[in-house]
């Protein structure tokens, strides 16, 4: 022991102190909120508190058009915000929206949300996540202006191609994992548009007014997963108003929902001009204003920065006393937390960009989300040598990443429908192409162009009778048509008129359908439309706006190479009418004496889709949540057994085809004694299940007492009545296999 110490005395303690000296050991001098090994809150509350006030306001708004300001003083960077749902947009001007004209940022062009929706896979959302988040970083973008998961109340939405469908449920499952795969890159998910933006019409001049059950019940439900499972870092608000108050600045949304209720401890971001208002922006719960024109200063004069709500208004109520620094703390830490989850993140994230991975995942969950809706045996595609194959139909050749709104994208390739079908079938079948109908023959958007010349001499008519006449002598004819992403069609800032196909296509196809017997009509769209002809036509395939390899993955399941699976994210109505928006107070909205805004009342409740659909027993085209296979399941052995404070249902899935294939197992649930009108079903469980031949497999389904529940707006609480219920378990909302009984409470 004496030696022990008298060994330290004599070396270890001089030389303690010389490494103290030198600085070598000395303890870190790093400022807290710069040591990545500082626990997150510890770096927030030190940039805090060395910052000034101006700098702090400087945080909560824009200072270009994608970026807003960090603090350069203390090196902490500015958060760069990119566009969007699907792959990340060009590089654009300091205050523009056209591109710069960079040559390094042509993306992946990922597919479009509804197509991620209709893959019914959480799995492949996590994917579609991880590889686009890492296409944020590696463009050194820390916030991704995505996903949407508005509810499809109206068809005729013309972002319903950016969103997931009619059910919150199905839009919630999957933007958990979407949101954790960008997040998983240290880019900020920021999903949007919040809430009850469920149309594009005067969508910056429009209340949506509704009761609360609806509210809760449809329209939050998935934002609520996003932000307590998803964990997201960053929530947009919407343009327009919900209850007669602007959702940028909207008190019941942002700070007694979301931030109370619900916990969120990220950043709400304007959407790029949705803030309204000097003094609500400050207490109403919005964080970084983005895209203001303020003042009627549009255009983005030099200095409209300043002018911005949170800007020069924001100080000078600082330093006259109407607003408060507890409030613009709140702001500032939020920020800066978002700063150290993402570019300052502990984690160094380097990301990738337009790797093959990327493309291969790209083209696999554009396959596995095309739907199959009808099918005589005539797909999968099997020319004989020396076949005639003739495609019609504009959307064959079109290019579709390019257009549509902020989703607009310039990718590094895009493959067209055509163009795969001759790779698959010119060594041993003819294909040749007629355009059938001309579109849309605009090129251009925010100056990214596709490079095609879509400019057609010949009349409608002509363009009929030449399809028709070359469809007489085909083997096969594929149908190529649907919508794509000009005004009044799936397209930001319009909705459509009608889900009637534009450009006499109907007439089209039924003139085809007179001569061919082996008719294959690809519908490729981003929402619902009529298919009046659809009993004359051999098979039909819904396909949607794959992004990259769309042709490629369309062309994989026209052959067999990939075995269809997705399954519709909503319902394809028979016609428009049949719908529940029966009033113009309903959709598009009207005016009222005396209140400046247009009014919207959401008076069908939570009677949306299939809800709707399925309460009424109104017939649809097809059913939310249909979708064929080449080979067929059987659904068998369905039961439901209590287990702990819930229930286990289950059933055995088989494969009794020839073919692996993948099939979505659905469970509804009835309430059939409830005190309140309520849905005959409502989904409340999904999974995926891939199986070989002959293969069988028991899918299980955990439920407990909040998927029996309402909400009750009165006493503000999810409800479940004792009574019974249904377990509805099938392949669709209307091809239930099994339908058990069971009671809760009673
Ligand atoms: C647009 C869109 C929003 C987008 C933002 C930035 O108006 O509503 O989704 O992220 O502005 O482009």
């Amino acid at each position: 022991m004496e030696y022990t110490v008298s060994v330290m005395n004599r070396f270890f303690a001089p030389a303690l102190l010389c490494l103290l000296i030198l600085g070598c050991a000395r303890p870190s001098d790093k400022p807290v909120y710069l040591d990545h090994s500082k626990p997150l809150e510890e770096r927030v509350e030190d940039a805090l508190s060395r910052m000034t006030l101006e700098e702090k306001v400087a945080l909560t708004h824009a200072q270009s058009k994608f970026s807003s300001a960090g603090v350069p003083r203390l090196g902490i960077p500015e958060l760069w915000h990119t566009d969007g749902p699907h792959g990340i947009r060009p590089e654009v001007l300091w205050d523009e929206w056209d591109q710069a004209g960079w040559t390094n940022d042509s993306c992946t062009a990922f597919p479009a949300l509804v197509n991620l929706a209709a893959t019914w896979d959480r799995d492949l959302s996590h994917l579609y996540g991880e590889c686009i988040g890492a296409e944020a970083r590696y463009r050194k973008k820390d916030i991704l202006l995505g996903p949407g998961i508005n509810m499809g109340r109206t068809p005729l939405n013309g972002r319903t191609f950016e969103y997931m469908g009619e059910d919150p449920y199905l839009a919630g499952e999957l933007v958990v994992p979407y949101v954790q795969g960008v997040q998983d890159n240290g880019v900020a998910a920021c999903v949007k548009h919040f809430a009850v933006n469920n149309q594009e019409v005067r969508r910056t001049a429009t209340s949506s007014n509704l009761d609360d059950r609806t509210l809760y019940e449809i329209y939050l439900p998935a934002f609520r997963k996003a932000v307590q499972e998803g964990g997201t870092w960053a929530i947009m608000g919407s343009y327009n108003l919900y209850n007669g108050q602007f959702n940028c600045h909207n008190k019941k949304l942002l700070c007694d929902i979301l931030k109370g209720e619900w916990g969120f401890d990220g950043v709400v971001i304007s959407d790029w001009g949705g803030c309204r208002d000097d003094d609500e922006a400050i207490t109403n719960g919005l964080d970084i204003e983005m895209g203001t024109w303020t003042n009627g200063l549009r255009g983005a004069a030099s200095d409209s920065y300043a002018n911005y709500h949170l800007a020069n208004p924001y100080l000078e109520r600082l330093r006259d006393g109407r607003a408060t620094e507890e409030v613009l703390d709140d702001k500032a830490r939020r920020i800066l937390r978002t700063v150290f989850r993402t570019s300052m993140s502990p984690e160094q994230h380097f990301g990738s960009f337009t790797s093959p991975e990327h493309f291969a995942a790209a083209r696999k969950i554009a396959a596995d989300g095309i739907v199959l809706l009808k099918n005589d045996g005539t797909l999968p595609l099997n020319p004989a040598d020396g076949a005639r194959i003739l495609v019609v139909g504009e959307n064959a050749y079109k290019m579709m990443v390019v257009g549509g709104g902020s989703s607009n994208l310039k990718t590094k390739y895009e493959i067209i429908p055509l163009d795969a079908l001759h790779e698959a079938f010119d060594d041993k079948a003819s294909v040749v192409w007629e355009r059938g109908y001309v579109g849309d023959v605009t090129t251009d958007y925010n100056k990214v162009v596709t490079g095609q010349d879509l400019s057609e001499s010949r009349s409608a008519q002509q363009l009929l009778s030449d399809a028709v006449a070359a469809a007489k002598d085909a083997d096969y004819v594929i149908y190529m048509g649907g919508l794509n992403k000009s005004r009044n069609q799936d397209n930001e800032g319009t909705d459509r008129l009608d889900i009637v196909l534009p450009y006499g296509q109907d007439v089209l196809i039924e003139a085809l359908a007179e001569v061919s017997d082996k008719l294959v009509v690809v519908n490729i769209s981003g929402s619902p439309v009529a298919m009046p002809w659809a009993s004359k036509v051999n098979a039909i395939v819904q396909a949607w706006y794959g992004g990259s390899e769309s042709g490629h993955a369309l062309v994989d399941v026209l052959t067999g190479a990939v075995n269809p699976s997705g399954k519709l994210p909503f319902t394809m109505p028979l016609a428009l009418a049949d719908g529940p928006l029966k009033t113009e107070r309903q959709y598009p909205g009207i005016q009222e004496e005396g209140k400046q805004w247009w009014q919207e009342y959401y008076d069908e409740g939570v009677f949306i889709g299939y809800r709707w659909y399925d309460t009424q027993n109104i017939p649809v085209q097809y059913p939310f949540g249909h979708g064929l296979s080449y080979t067929t399941f059987d659904l068998s052995n369905a039961s439901v057994k209590p287990s702990g404070k819930g229930w286990t249902v289950s059933a055995t899935l088989e494969n009794t085809g020839d073919v692996p294939g993948a099939e979505v197992v659905q469970l509804y649930i009835a309430d059939t004694e409830a005190s309140v009108p309520r849905p005959v079903k409502e989904l409340k469980g999904f999974e995926k299940i891939y199986l070989q031949p002959g293969e069988k497999r028991q899918v299980k389904f955990n439920i407990g007492l909040e998927d029996l529940s309402f909400f009750d707006a009165a006493s503000h609480a999810w409800v479940a009545e004792p009574g019974e219920f249904k377990a509805l378990l099938g392949t669709s909302s209307a091809d239930i296999r099994a339908e058990i009984p069971f009671n809760y409470g009673k």
